[in-house]
């Protein structure tokens, strides 16, 4: 069975839950680790007051028993601490009594760049806040939360996925991101940036060029473009490939199979390569600005300001951690739909004979 992962909650609702299905039985798994990813989502420079009120911790409720997967659904969830100001506003049902808490005000100031306009005229909704809720990327934390159990399966096979952020606001190092930061939040403005996923230690031959859709580098692409704010990807060299030559843009192979080069950022044919895997995302500057751009009052079809509400000047350190938990979890999906099976034994067997197949023409790199 394919891995899967459906997740449900809404930014201020009880929690945050996602389900994995098609891990393999067998699977260790380390609370502290998962932990260690959400706290990491929610650190960075930039970030709001809400990331101090969220301390984001995994709770399990299938698929695990004594720390190791049992081959059946996995359910993960995250809850929001911030409920509790919200219990009226964010009520399931009809609360009853006076209206009290956060929320209880619709909505009806579309940020521009946010999903708020597009998101009540595909829906019929009135109040901006049933749009938001579930387009607001606060619900990354149970994909970081996946994200974790997708990199401990690659950990089985020595892969390894790490992210980090690159560019903010068109800076690159990091004490010129910080002053960006600094200076953008002075002006009640955001940024965006740019971040870097590297995964070593993949083998050749995951992914395929047999259809689009089974092509690593869509595959990839499809995660990152999946998450809030991403506006392009770029596979090894990206966009720079369009502006060189073709013996200036590929990589030449070596005896013993071996690359010098890595333009192809480790995916040729959309088939892994077995050189690193590289990717990387724009971020687009936040939507929510404290200095509000032009919108227009729903109730009234007069001109107005759009809503304020409390926001991030740049999340570019917390996407990498996204970014890379989309990559490990595609990487995971893609490695199981080659060496699959119902127990990690198995796996790491047709790992180990698949692995042996190839091993007279190709050596990792570094080992
Ligand atoms: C980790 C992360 C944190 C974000 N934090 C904010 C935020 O604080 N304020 C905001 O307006 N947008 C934030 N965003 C971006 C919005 O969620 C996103 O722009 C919005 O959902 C509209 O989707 P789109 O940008 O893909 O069109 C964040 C995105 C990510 C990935």
């Amino acid at each position: 069975m394919a891995l899967g992962l459906t997740t449900a909650g809404e930014s201020h609702g009880p929690a945050l839950t996602a389900i994995v299905t098609g891990l393999p039985a067998g699977l260790r798994l380390e609370k502290d680790a998962i932990d260690a990813d959400l706290r990491r989502r929610q650190q960075g420079y930039g970030r709001s007051p809400r990331q101090k009120l969220e301390s984001d911790e995994v709770e399990v409720l299938s698929g695990l028993r004594y720390a190791v997967t049992l081959g059946t659904p996995l359910t993960l969830v995250v809850r929001n601490r911030d409920h509790a100001n919200w219990t009226w506003g964010m009520s399931p049902w009809r609360p009853e009594g006076e209206p009290a808490g956060k929320g209880t005000k619709p909505v009806t100031l579309p940020r521009p760049g946010h999903a708020d306009l597009a998101g009540i005229l595909k829906y019929a909704h009135e109040d901006v806040r049933n749009a938001l809720e579930r387009a607001s990327a606060r619900h990354t934390a149970v994909h970081v939360a996946a994200g974790a159990v997708a990199k401990a399966l690659l950990r089985e096979l020595g892969i390894d996925v790490a992210g980090r952020p690159v560019e903010v606001g068109g800076e690159t190092s990091e004490e010129g991101m910080r002053a960006a930061t600094d200076a953008a939040r002075n002006d009640r403005d955001t940024l965006g940036g740019i971040v870097e996923v590297v995964a070593t230690g993949a083998p050749p031959g995951l992914g395929s060029y047999a259809e689009k859709g089974d092509r690593l580098d869509a595959r990839l692409a499809l995660a990152l473009m999946g998450i809030q704010a991403v506006k392009g990807v770029e596979i090894g060299d990206g966009f720079a490939l369009a502006r060189r030559r073709g013996t200036e843009a590929h990589d030449e192979i070596y005896p013993g199979l071996e690359r010098r080069t890595n333009h192809a950022g480790g995916i040729e044919g959309g088939v892994s390569n077995g050189e690193p895997i590289l990717v990387r995302a724009a971020m687009k500057p936040l939507p929510t600005l404290m200095r509000p751009l032009d919108s227009v009052d729903l109730a009234t079809g007069e001109p107005a300001k759009a809503l304020v509400e409390r926001s991030d000047v740049q999340a570019v350190e917390a996407l990498a951690v996204v970014a890379e938990a989309a990559i490990a979890f595609e990487l995971a999906r893609a490695a199981l739909d080659k060496l699959g099976g119902d127990a990690m034994v198995d796996v790491l067997a047709a790992r180990d004979a698949y692995l042996a197949r190839i091993g007279d023409t190709w050596h990792p790199r570094a080992s």
